[in-house]
């Protein structure tokens, strides 16, 4: 079975931080993938742009160098590159100073650059974000079909989130600004929204009546990887809860959307962020715990703890797990029981709906426990959904029964390729399709949950427990949910 490519109008797409980490990893590889796929159309170019003088010839070779280190074997088609390094252009530029723009204009208003869609995207700190984006005016390089791309993070708190929204919103109208959150662009995601909404099965069962408790895990088990810097003054619930995980919770709990128009799916979205009940001071040791990685093994080896690697003390989260409410009438009393780290036993991430138990059993003692119903959505790696029911053992000897699931692996099921999230997001930037992207309001509420939390951690001085690496976590997180008679779904 094959997916329906459809070609995109041609585009120049700017990436600031050109030669940055995202960019090498991530966008040109991501791009190169949608050439290859045939959803590119001519004249489309990529220009990279960052402070580091280069020629467009030299940056031609550091995208062939990038493609060959970050693309799988099997994947480095030598025609299909040159043809990709022939559609990519190079300025250097200065986000603060005038160097380079005058540069940048005459390359994107040449050939038929005008006409073209024009992407700005910024693969750099949000610390210049505001000065670029006022370049950006200044040289008016804006076209009436010009969109720009921001990568989180989008402030550290309420406060210094709507600063940044303010500063590139007096330059670019909401319906221009694409914020990204990978997670969204992940195959599996947007299968949260199939599965919700294209089955008749689960949406009469997907409330409070049926569903004990949903729990969400992302587990990593790579450690710092050399962001030392940023990472060190974000931690887990800055860096993860407050965007990926979030909007997680928001496509498992939101109300059916009245299509997948961007603002339909996004108005549900936030109506979820906004019924999260706040976890306010007394309640933040009850309802949170936060970790940090000591030495121990990752991936068949030994690993140091987050302080050896990041070469300071610090008492920054590398875990952190909260029992989530949503005070609606769909999931009042149903808890969402959130968790993400770093240095984890595997990487892993997935949902689990737990539904109630039966009410009652007709099957005597000797027939076994009776586990409820769960559904398993697997995000990553190995993606799938699973549907764990009890049928009867087989064979004579009475009725016992046993818990087995009904396995749907995707990569089974279909013999395609698993894009990486970035290629669909970049596409639908062209598209101008902001679905899956995170607007103003969902961001700003998002943090609104997330600063009681930071603020209760400081007045209360909730320090990070230490975890060993390679186990799920401290030993708190596992109290954090047997207090309330449930457990932590293992994953297999
Ligand atoms: C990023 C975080 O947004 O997501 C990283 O900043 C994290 O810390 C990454 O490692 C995880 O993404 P993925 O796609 O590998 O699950």
């Amino acid at each position: 079975m094959s997916s329906q490519i459809i070609p995109v109008e041609p585009f120049d797409y700017v990436v600031f931080g050109g030669t940055g980490d995202l960019a090498e990893r991530k966008l040109l590889p991501a791009l190169y993938h949608r050439q290859l796929a045939g959803q590119l159309t001519e004249p489309t170019r990529i220009i990279g742009a960052s402070r580091t003088p280069m020629t467009h010839d030299e940056y031609r070779k550091y995208t062939e160098d990038a493609l060959k280190e970050h693309l799988k074997s099997g994947e480095f088609n030598e025609a299909e590159v040159q043809k990709f390094c022939a559609r990519v252009y190079y300025v250097a530029v200065d986000a603060k100073g005038d160097t380079g723009w005058p540069q940048l204009k005459e390359l994107l208003d040449s050939g038929n650059g005008k006409d073209c869609v024009r992407a700005f995207y910024l693969a750099v700190s949000p610390a210049i974000f505001g000065d670029i984006a006022d370049k950006i005016r200044e040289h008016k390089l804006i076209t009436k079909s010009t969109r720009i791309v921001v990568e989180k993070p989008i402030g550290r708190s309420l406060a210094s989130a709507q600063v940044l929204n303010d500063t590139i919103g007096k330059v670019f109208k909401e319906e221009q600004i694409f914020r990204i959150d990978h997670y969204l662009g992940k195959e599996t995601v947007q299968n949260l929204m199939a599965l919700r909404f294209a089955n008749a099965l689960y949406e009469p069962l997907w409330n409070s009546a049926h569903i004990d408790h949903v729990q969400i895990t992302v587990a990593e088990s790579v450690g710092l990887e050399g962001r030392v810097t940023y990472y060190d003054k974000a931690g887990a619930l800055r860096d993860m809860v407050q965007n990926h995980i979030l909007q997680l919770l928001c496509l498992v709990a939101m109300e059916a959307p009245s299509s997948m128009e961007a603002e339909a799916v996004r108005d549900e979205k936030l109506k979820v962020l906004r019924s999260l009940k706040p976890i306010t001071d007394g309640e933040v040791e009850k309802h949170t715990v936060r970790g940090q990685y000591r030495a121990g093994a990752s991936a068949g080896g030994p690993v140091t703890g987050y302080t050896d690697e990041l070469g300071s003390p610090s008492d920054t989260e590398t875990f952190v797990a909260i029992k989530a409410e949503i005070n609606n009438w769909r999931w009042a009393g149903v808890p969402f029981y959130l968790r993400t780290g770093k240095r984890l036993a595997t990487r892993m991430s997935e949902i689990v709906i737990s539904f109630k138990p039966i009410p009652h059993s007709i099957f005597g003692d000797s027939a076994g426990r009776i586990e409820a119903n769960q559904l398993v959505i697997r995000l990553q790696p190995d993606e799938g959904v699973k549907q764990w029911l009890m049928i009867k053992d087989p064979g004579p000897g009475g009725m016992r029964l046993r818990h087995v699931s009904l396995d749907m692996s995707f990569a089974q099921a279909f013999d395609v390729r698993n894009p990486d999230a970035y290629e669909r997001l970049l596409m639908d930037v062209i598209r101008s399709n902001q679905t899956l992207f995170m607007r103003r309001d969902e961001v700003e509420a998002a943090w609104k949950w997330i600063d009681p939390i930071l603020r209760g951690w400081e007045e209360t001085g909730q320090r990070a427990q230490g975890y060993t690496s390679g186990t799920w976590g401290p030993s708190q997180a596992i109290a954090l949910i047997e207090r309330d008679g449930r457990t932590w779904h293992e994953m297999d």
